[in-house]
């Protein structure tokens, strides 16, 4: 079936279970599933619910769509995601921010663990990404494009909005929270880096590494949305010198980051203006 169809008939399920327009989308990833409780639940729909969504496989990440407010104002959650190591296509993995944006969502906020590069870094840290670099050999625009949906050749220059950034800076400075800002590069995944692909992923100017976000992102921002996002760093390869770490230990680190991470969503929620 056409994109555009499926992406109207998940909207038109969902839409008619709510009685608000949710104009903040967000997606939790690991690290930021605390955030849900803070919002003033309306819905919960199970993805397995929702026409043409696919079903999310990693037991960290659950998988429901969480409707309500936070800080007074509608939004729709991405409790889980989908990552493309789990074999779903770069359409798949990205549809749900198609439905939100049909739903009404004019921003996209995205969170992800990710490996930090940056000198500077300290396990449990968080890093607002400034920029992006895509490694996953594909594209979730690949294929006719629908001019409907977004453009052919959407522009990157201004992927991760400057106000956003700024406000999150802003709010963790108030709240004596250390925030990095830098590149976040998306690798497919699922192993680590090896020390050498580290070291490459230094020299072509990364800070962080992970397996997600990237897709979400473009597909956003061909939707014309505005993008936040933010990494907790779970695991340090500073210099290329990798300590080995298991996925434990980076679902640890990043609930270590947990207050942190959602004291800065729900601040930035609050704080923002819509259109
Ligand atoms: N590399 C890739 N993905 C990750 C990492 C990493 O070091 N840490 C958390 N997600």
């Amino acid at each position: 079936m056409e994109l555009k169809k499926q992406i109207e008939e998940s909207a038109q399920f969902i839409g008619e279970k709510i009685r608000f327009v949710p104009s903040v989308g967000i997606i939790l990833g690991t690290g930021l599933g605390a955030l849900v409780d803070e919002i003033e639940i309306d819905r919960v729909i199970p993805y397995e619910e929702i026409p043409h969504f696919p079903v999310s496989t990693v037991e960290t990440h659950r998988g429901n769509l969480v409707l309500g407010y936070i800080s007074g104002k509608p939004v729709v959650v991405m409790q889980g995601r989908f990552h493309y190591y789990e074999g779903y296509d770069l359409k798949q993995v990205t549809f749900p921010v198609r439905v939100m944006k049909r739903l009404g969502a004019q921003v996209l906020l995205v969170s992800n663990a990710a490996g930090g590069m940056n000198r500077n870094m300290k396990r449990g840290d968080l890093m607002v990404i400034t920029d992006h670099i895509n490694l996953l050999g594909d594209n979730p625009l690949r294929g006719p494009n629908d001019p409907e949906l977004g453009p052919r050749f959407p522009d990157m220059s201004l992927t991760y909005d400057r106000e956003l950034r700024e406000l999150a800076l802003q709010i963790a400075l108030e709240n004596k929270i250390y925030l990095h800002q830098g590149v976040y590069v998306a690798l497919p995944g699922p192993n680590l880096e090896t020390p050498a692909e580290y070291r490459f992923l230094i020299t072509i100017g990364a800070d962080a590494v992970g397996m997600s976000t990237v897709p979400e992102v473009i597909v956003a921002r061909h939707a014309g949305m505005r993008v936040f996002g933010i990494s907790c760093i779970t695991d340090l390869a500073i210099d290329g010198v990798v300590e080995p770490v298991s996925f434990e230990e980076i679902v640890n680190a990043a609930k270590e980051a947990e207050p942190k991470m959602t004291l800065i969503i729900k601040e930035l929620v609050r704080r923002m203006t819509l259109t």
